[in-house]
């Protein structure tokens, strides 16, 4: 940032107000990411009146069996475990996240780069490789995933962004965006939801169900979701045409010369 010398002072307050409401998140190790929720056992012969059923639900316990389950309420959303019954509480448990009572696990990459959690805005992905789990990195407390920055950005100055998945199985925007969206699977009353992304250059079509990509001019572009494939785009009747075309096997499409190497 330049400052002319009168407006030194607010440039810098400005400056540091900015330094504060983006900032990185820190990466998570393996040992905390193995850390997942394991529901409670009513007839694991300790005697327990009620066990953590899920993160955010109790169920009771009746002859060592689960009676009933019960939702934790919204003040104390997290169910936590205890010696003999458990109790809702504003804390996570253990191996349940910051919010929703989602978990913090890693993803499968669909595609490279970062891409945000469904359900839990306070982490975030980092994709290397295709097919392999994301590196999941976790906001400090008070800041939330912002997609633009694809940084953690203090809840003070926007909120956070959540998959909502509808009754049936289907594909769902991520917020605002039309690039990133996710698949929800709903199967045995068990929602589940997939992150995605569209390569650059492309958005994500709830007609096709496919990412549409928008040819820049005639030849060959890159995938940036993969890169292994490029997009061929070539004029037909005055419009563009755009195919997806895989590179031999063990080579990578380089844009600067055009082929796969
Ligand atoms: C992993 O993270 C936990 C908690 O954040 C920390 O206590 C532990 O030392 C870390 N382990 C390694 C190998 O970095
Ligand atoms: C609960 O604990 C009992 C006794 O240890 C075990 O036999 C049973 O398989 C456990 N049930 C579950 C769902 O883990
Ligand atoms: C993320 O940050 C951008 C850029 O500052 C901002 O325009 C956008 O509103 C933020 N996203 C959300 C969901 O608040
Ligand atoms: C191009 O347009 C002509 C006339 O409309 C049509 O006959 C021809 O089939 C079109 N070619 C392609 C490849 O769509
Ligand atoms: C690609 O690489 C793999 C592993 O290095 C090798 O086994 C395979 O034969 C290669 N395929 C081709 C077509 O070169």
């Amino acid at each position: 940032m330049h400052c002319l010398p009168v407006l030194v002072f607010i440039c810098h307050l400005l400056y540091i107000t900015q330094a504060q409401i983006d900032v990185p998140g820190v990466r998570l190790n393996r040992s905390s990411l193995l850390r997942t929720f394991t529901p409670g056992n009513c007839s694991d012969g300790t005697g327990k009146t009620s066990i953590c059923s899920s993160c955010s639900s109790q169920s009771l316990c009746f002859g060592g069996n689960a009676i009933a389950e019960v939702a934790c309420p919204g003040s104390n959303p997290y169910c936590n475990p205890g010696n003999v019954e458990a109790r809702c509480s504003n804390l996570p448990a253990v191996g349940c996240g910051a919010t929703g009572g989602a978990q913090v696990s890693s993803i499968v990459c669909p595609a490279l780069g970062v891409l945000p959690d469904p359900a839990n805005c306070k982490v975030y992905h980092v994709c290397r490789n295709l097919q392999q789990n994301s590196d999941v990195y976790q906001c400090p407390p008070g800041y939330h995933f912002n997609l633009t920055t694809k940084w953690c950005r203090s809840d003070q100055v926007d909120q956070c962004v959540r998959v909502t998945c509808g009754t049936t199985s289907g594909f769902v925007y991520y917020g605002n965006s039309r690039q990133y969206f996710a698949l929800c699977v709903v199967a045995n009353g068990v929602t589940t939801s997939y992150i995605m992304k569209c390569p650059d250059r492309a958005t994500f079509s709830m007609t096709s169900n496919s990412c549409v990509y928008q040819c820049a001019g005639q030849g060959n572009f890159e995938n940036s979701n993969d890169p292994t494939s490029f997009y061929q785009c070539y004029v037909v009747n005055g419009s563009y045409v755009v195919a997806l075309q895989r590179c031999p096997a063990n080579t990578t499409f380089k844009e600067s010369l055009q082929y796969c190497s």
